[in-house]
């Protein structure tokens, strides 16, 4: 190994922000913070595209990497978002030059030459049941994820100690994450409407306000949460205009 890749790989070990840049990602402030925080329990409330599910993702990898024979879980309300956020961990792992080799990759599964794994799961009971001692716990599209299998899971970090990262987009005010974000607990909170991202052009949001209204524009992009009753209309046609698909919960 050469001296500026032992240099390289010692500064991705060091500073997650530095496997972000070897990602040709330059974070943005809230992205740096969170990359650098030792917080137990994280809550990102951020709008579509802000960028919560690569950070996760980055952070998935870092930890695999420099925290030998450690448990990284990916959770997602839906099979095909599982496959996405896995994909962006990969990504994410292949840029950093694979500092440790891989045993086994797959579309939802990374095995690592030093004992670690990334395991990204679609959220039903019987898929997350049985794993213990996870050093990192990711659940993303976390306003979607059913309240029973986050409390299914929470209990998986109890004897290793592990990380709690929770990221989402408000989806009215019930649920779990919702109620998290509201109490006292102590979370470490980032909020960032899509005016804090660089990579969204006012432009482009005057548009989706126009098109969206009010109500929408504000739960998909500055944060809010609001109350069902008051929405005008499906939630079928939002969902149909980001081109998301969404899964029923089959629990
Ligand atoms: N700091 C950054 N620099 C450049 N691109 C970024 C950055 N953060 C996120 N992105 C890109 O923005 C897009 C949306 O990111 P994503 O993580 O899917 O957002 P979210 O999960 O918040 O909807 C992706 O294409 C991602 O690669
Ligand atoms: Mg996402």
């Amino acid at each position: 190994m050469d001296a500026s890749t032992l240099t390289r790989d010692l500064l991705i070990a060091l500073d997650p922000v530095e496997m972000a840049h070897a990602a040709d990602l330059a974070p943005d402030p809230w992205q740096v913070k969170f990359l650098r925080s030792a917080a137990p329990r994280v809550l990102l409330n951020c709008s579509r595209q802000a960028g919560k599910s690569t950070m996760a993702a980055t952070l998935a990898v870092h930890t695999a990497l420099y925290e030998p024979a450690s448990l990284v879980l990916l959770l997602s309300p839906s099979l095909r978002q599982s496959q996405e956020l896995f994909k962006k961990a990969l990504s994410c792992y292949r840029a950093a030059g694979g500092p440790v080799p891989s045993k086994t990759e797959s579309a939802l599964r990374l095995e690592l030459d030093n004992g670690s794994r990334i395991l990204s799961l679609p959220g039903k009971q019987d898929t997350v049941r049985g794993f213990s001692g996870v050093r990192l716990l990711v659940v993303d599209e976390a306003a979607r994820v059913p309240g029973d299998l986050y409390f299914a899971v929470r209990p998986m970090l109890a004897v290793s100690g592990g990380r709690l990262l929770a990221l989402s987009t408000p989806f009215g005010t019930r649920g779990w994450w919702y109620e998290a974000w509201r109490s006292q607990e102590a979370w470490e909170r980032y909020e960032v409407p899509a005016t804090q991202c660089p990579r969204i052009s006012p432009e482009f949001l005057g548009e989706e306000r126009r098109s969206m209204g009010e109500w929408w524009f504000s739960q998909e992009y500055e944060c809010k949460f609001l109350d069902g009753e008051t929405q005008p209309f499906g939630r079928e046609d939002v969902e149909r205009a980001f081109e998301e698909e969404v899964e029923a919960w089959d629990l």
